[in-house]
């Protein structure tokens, strides 16, 4: 191709694929298949790369902007994004509408109901109708800046459609990513070709895609959006929708794509009938879908119910049954878990539920095997709901084959032969059989694969590959021991090389500053999960003070149990654990509790003399009590309604209309954050 002939198809592809583009986003009716599609778009970035003196300034590839980063930004949601409670069952639903009804009890309720998409959840700022910032939800209060990737989605306008009326000059949106069925094999195809594990399932992809460093190459999955909800919105336009379905009908107007169905009820029978059909439809979305969103149409209405620490009362999510499916039991084996649990698992023929594909099943403990007379060579139905890992609902008797036997469960570990020991659980999940050994390779490598993961202390890098080798040749075998180990150790390891240990070297020393919690969670106490180990770090500043409390101190904190208690101080108790913290100490890990912090910042001044608050909303971490506590002590008022008067809103997940009072009278909105750090800086 001379250099003529490569402008000249340049152009062409460009005008060619922006018609597409058109056809596909605007007028809902493709001019091509998808798979054309790609192969038009591979061949502009192919010949862009040749010759990249003559990339047009608005091709479809410069949608992207930026080069790789290094690692995303933090931003701190001007509103916080919440999550949904979930409901299973019509009764659960019908409690759902009857509850709301009865807390509003002076109003004809209006429903909405959306497609619950199986994505992933994001905010995009538009201001003075330009998209300016693309986040994720993070932990609803804090979100990685992904911007750049969420330029590259095929159907999101940079730009919002403001002829039609005046846009907010700031317009917060929030949707779903989501990756099309068809997209999904095909890029399942390709990294299989490649050489690289395909991903689980449609929402693993997107989130992975999402997570990249480069927009090049996320421009490159078939990733779109729909858009179902709000973030910050100022000001707050006279024309603004005050329902969920003329929000929807104004996301279309301005041009942002919305679900492609959505419907409106005002009872539990016509919902139940939307249901219905949703779950027939939902297999001809384009998109994967776990349920359905029921969503208080009335958007003021929306204020009065509030929120719970998580989720808004005024919507729910509805999950659609698990799906069977049947498949062949290839054999049973069992695994030793961190805490010398020995758990049996199903190998089965790989089968495709839910939209990924199965190959293993959990059998949870012996007394369920023998409860369901579970054997090698049976067929089974098993069954997977969104999450939740796939289990063994029972086995097709008239197809056992006639050479069967009664599996027996071994009584010694598999990975280290001690004896197993049997214990009575208190739940209903019946007996489980543990290894008591706890140098047992198989618990080592457990507790150091817990100590690293993202939940715990956050260390990349630090997955089956790398501890599997370091426990096999005795270079860790606890987890202070992964401080010591050098770089060119960690790169001389099979599959490892320098990059990648250079990576885990990075985060081992980035996990020193950790906060309390994730290491109170990482250590694996048992009993101790991520919610207790935050209710800990929110009453002790460090470890040292949480090291010598006594069960009584601990069964007075919220959430904290006698088991758990007993538990926490067993643990404290046994000198090998209190060297693990000394030589954690001597490696430099802090422990120090960011969470104990941010409760109890001194506010021993007037800072906020005369200065009058109203609070609305959820705050992601005080209690509205502790919030005003701390407003009063630094001098200023808390009143309940908003009014000339007011100086501040104080406003959390869901501030509803007293948001949007306060934004008409100009009154100062601010976050938790903002609060806590004006009074820790002592600056107002
Ligand atoms: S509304 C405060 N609408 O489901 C409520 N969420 O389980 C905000 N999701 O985090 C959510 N489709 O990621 C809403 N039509 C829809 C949705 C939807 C999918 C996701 C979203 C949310 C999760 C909650």
């Amino acid at each position: 191709m001379t250099k003529k002939e490569a402008q000249i198809r340049l152009r062409d592809l460009c005008a060619n694929l922006r018609r597409h583009n058109y056809a596909y986003y605007v007028l809902a009716d493709p001019s091509i298949t998808d798979h054309e599609y790609d192969r038009l778009y591979n061949e502009l970035v192919n010949i862009e790369a040749l010759y990249p003196e003559y990339i047009e300034r608005d091709s479809p590839t410069q949608k992207v902007g930026g080069s790789p980063l290094e690692s995303f930004a933090s931003i701190i949601h001007a509103v916080p994004m919440m999550s949904l409670d979930n409901t299973y069952s019509r009764d659960a639903l019908a409690a759902f509408l009857t509850r709301v009804q009865k807390q509003l009890p002076d109003h004809l309720l209006g429903w909405t109901v959306e497609p619950k998409i199986d994505g992933v959840a994001v905010n995009l700022r538009y201001e003075h109708g330009k998209l300016v910032q693309g986040a994720t939800r993070g932990d609803g209060t804090t979100g990685d800046d992904i911007t750049n990737n969420l330029k590259t989605l095929r159907n999101l306008p940079f730009e919002l459609d403001g002829e039609g009326g005046q846009l907010p000059s700031v317009l917060e949106v929030r949707g779903e990513v989501f990756m099309t069925k068809p997209g999904f094999l095909r890029l399942n195809t390709q990294r299989t070709r490649g050489g690289d594990e395909p991903f689980a399932n449609p929402r693993n992809a997107t989130a992975g895609s999402l997570k990249l460093l480069d927009p090049v190459i996320v421009a490159k999955r078939p990733l779109d959006i729909a858009i179902y909800g709000l973030g910050e919105v100022s000001p707050i336009p006279d024309y603004f929708p005050s329902k969920q379905s003329g929000l929807l009908q104004y996301f279309e107007d301005i041009g942002l794509p919305v679900p492609a169905k959505y419907w409106t009820c005002q009872d539990a029978s016509s919902l139940f009938n939307i249901l219905e059909k949703l779950e027939v439809l939902r297999h001809t979305l384009d998109y994967e879908t776990d349920g359905a969103v029921i969503k208080l149409n009335d958007m003021h209405l929306r204020e009065e119910l509030g929120a719970t620490a998580k989720a808004p009362r005024w919507a729910i999510a509805y999950k659609f049954p698990a799906e069977q499916a049947e498949t062949r039991l290839k054999r049973i084996f069992v695994q030793v878990g961190r805490t010398g649990a020995i758990t049996p698992v199903a190998e089965l023929e790989s089968v495709l539920v839910s939209g990924s594909k199965v190959s293993r099943a959990t059998l949870h403990n012996a007394d369920e095997i023998k409860r369901k007379d579970i054997r090698e060579k049976d067929s089974v139905i098993i069954e997977k709901a969104g999450e939740i890992i796939p289990a063994v609902v029972h086995v097709v008797l008239e197809k056992r084959p006639k050479d069967s036997k009664i599996f027996e469960f071994p009584d010694t570990c598999p990975e280290c032969q001690s004896k197993a020991v049997k214990f009575e659980s208190s739940g209903t999940i019946g007996s489980i059989w543990r290894c008591p050994n706890t140098d047992c390779p198989a618990q080592v490598r457990g507790r150091l694969e817990h100590w690293c993961s993202r939940k715990a202390m956050d260390i990349e890098g630090g997955g089956t590959v790398l501890i599997d080798q370091l426990v096999a040749k005795g270079l860790a075998l606890d987890v202070s021991e992964l401080y010591h180990l050098k770089q060119e150790e960690i790169a001389s390891l099979d599959r490892m090389g320098n990059k990648s240990a250079k990576k885990f070297m990075e985060g081992l020393a980035g996990s020193k500053s950790r906060d309390l919690w994730r290491v109170l969670f990482g250590l694996g106490i048992l009993h101790v999960g991520s919610g207790v180990a935050k209710a800990l770090a929110r009453e002790y500043p460090s470890m040292h003070e949480l090291m010598h409390c006594d069960v009584g101190n601990l069964v007075a904190l919220e959430d904290v149990g006698e088991t758990i208690a007993r538990s926490v101080v067993d643990w404290f108790t046994d000198a090998r654990n209190h060297h693990l913290i000394h030589r954690l100490e001597k490696v430099g890990l802090k422990m120090e509790s960011i969470l104990y912090q941010q409760r109890h910042i001194k506010t021993d001044n007037d800072l906020l003399h005369d200065t009058t608050w109203v609070l609305s909303g959820t705050l992601p971490s005080l209690s509205r009590k502790e919030a005003s506590e701390k407003i009063e002590f630094a001098g200023g008022k808390v009143s309940g309604n908003v009014s000339k008067k007011t100086n501040f809103l104080l406003a959390g997940e869901s501030a509803g209309s007293k948001l949007e009072k306060a934004k008409k009278l100009k009154i100062k909105v601010i976050t938790e954050a903002q609060l806590l750090d004006w009074l820790e800086k002592g600056e107002g």
